[in-house]
């Protein structure tokens, strides 16, 4: 029996993207499953119910859910959601795996298989799977953007018959997929741009872009490619190097992250009290809680005449793209196991091992059961 594909609408306020587009859902289909859809559930990105060919539609979330057996989602369901899901069936999604044990459990009380893709490990196979890197180029060219926007200064060098405008300075810290999709876009858009990272890898990344890399004399690779936390002694160094730079920016934009952590404060009150009046700063790091001291998730602050960004769910800015390439995402990594409309996964892979987060009633990913106090 072909198994349902199941997708109902987002609930999470704000949230534009969804998790199917008419491509990946034809796709889905030429490997013989089925597909129901909540109706509208792709208006927000503009894929309209007539897109999505040879599909059941459903008025409500429940509908979809009581028909499916593999629910796709971009965000975590609620716990009413959770309540919809049919016992056993397999969840795939940004799940926040770190986030809410609550969430977990109640999973966990419906038996369901579910995989954070935030847990997908980092390794040249999986890049084709990894929504942190779709949607973190997708939140770094937005933050790109909201600098240029808010920047009371053009971006480019001018040259006009009043005189010759100097480009504006531009300071990115944390050079990961977002980072340099960032420095990325304020070079095309004309700007002088920094760049800094802890880890030994970015500058040659930072310097491939057309970007100075910022050297604090700092480095920090941890496992798995990512940052480990900085001793104190490594902060106090970073802060007093970086002072310079931030002081001579007109723009700051902070994707800094480490896995599972609260995101590292970078930019002191002190470096604000330095900055030029009028400078920005771009905050992507403030879902988890922000790069810089003064950040207020979802707000703009102003201080000491610094504006301070902390825009969040960037990706859903531009959920036409963001949603294309995260169904992309979740097609690469489910279609190696489905055949003839079935679905089985080889639980010894890499990949579905390393991103299953829980299963059979209980929480599996070593790392997130000790995070979560469940080891
Ligand atoms: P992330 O979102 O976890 O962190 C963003 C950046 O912040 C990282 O570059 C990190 O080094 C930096 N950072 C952390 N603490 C910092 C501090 N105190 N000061 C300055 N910078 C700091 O990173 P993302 O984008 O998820 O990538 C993490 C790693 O994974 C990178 O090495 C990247 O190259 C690698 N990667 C590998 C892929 C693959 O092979 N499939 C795909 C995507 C990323």
């Amino acid at each position: 029996m072909p198994i349902y594909i199941g997708v109902a609408r987002e609930s999470a306020p704000g949230e534009h993207r969804v998790a199917l587009s008419p491509e990946t859902s034809e796709k889905f289909q030429a490997l013989g499953v089925k597909v129901v859809l909540e109706t509208n559930v792709g208006l927000d990105s503009h894929f309209m119910d007539a897109g999505f060919e040879e599909v059941a539609f459903s008025q409500d979330l429940p509908g979809v859910y009581s028909k499916a057996q593999l629910i796709l989602r971009v965000t975590p369901p609620t716990p009413e959601e959770i309540a919809a899901l049919p016992e056993g069936s397999v969840l795939i999604g940004l799940l926040k795996p770190f986030e809410d044990k609550a969430r977990l459990a109640a999973l966990n009380a419906r038996k369901i298989t579910a995989f954070a893709l935030e847990l997908l490990p980092r390794i040249s196979r999986a890049q084709s799977m990894d929504a942190l890197s779709s949607q973190g180029a997708c939140a770094g060219y937005q933050c790109g953007l909201i600098a240029a926007a808010r920047c009371t200064k053009f971006f480019p060098m001018l040259t006009t018959a009043a005189g010759t405008i100097r480009p504006a300075r531009v300071l990115v810290i944390g050079a990961g997929v977002a980072g340099l999709q960032a420095i990325a876009t304020c070079k095309r858009l004309g700007a002088m741009v920094e760049a800094y990272d802890v880890r030994a890898a970015a500058r040659e990344q930072i310097e491939s872009l057309g970007a100075k890399f910022v050297d604090t004399g700092v480095s920090a690779d941890g496992t798995g490619g990512y940052a480990r936390d900085l001793t104190d002694d490594e902060k106090a160094q970073q802060t007093e190097k970086l002072a310079k730079a931030v002081a001579l920016s007109d723009v700051v934009i902070t994707t800094a992250a480490i896995p599972g952590k609260k995101a590292p404060i970078i930019i002191t009150t002190d470096m604000i009290a330095r900055m030029k009046y009028g400078a920005i700063i771009v905050d992507m790091a403030a879902e988890s809680g922000g790069n810089c001291a003064l950040t207020q998730p979802g707000e703009h602050v102003v201080a000491n005449d610094v504006n301070i960004h902390g825009p969040l769910n960037l990706p859903s800015r531009m959920p036409t793209h963001a949603s294309e390439l995260y169904a992309k995402n979740l097609y690469n990594f489910l279609s190696p196991w489905i055949k003839d409309g079935e679905l089985n996964f080889d639980w010894s892979d890499d990949v579905v091992a390393g991103t299953l987060l829980c299963k059979d009633g209980v929480t599996v990913h070593s790392v997130v059961k000790q995070v979560m106090g469940e080891a």
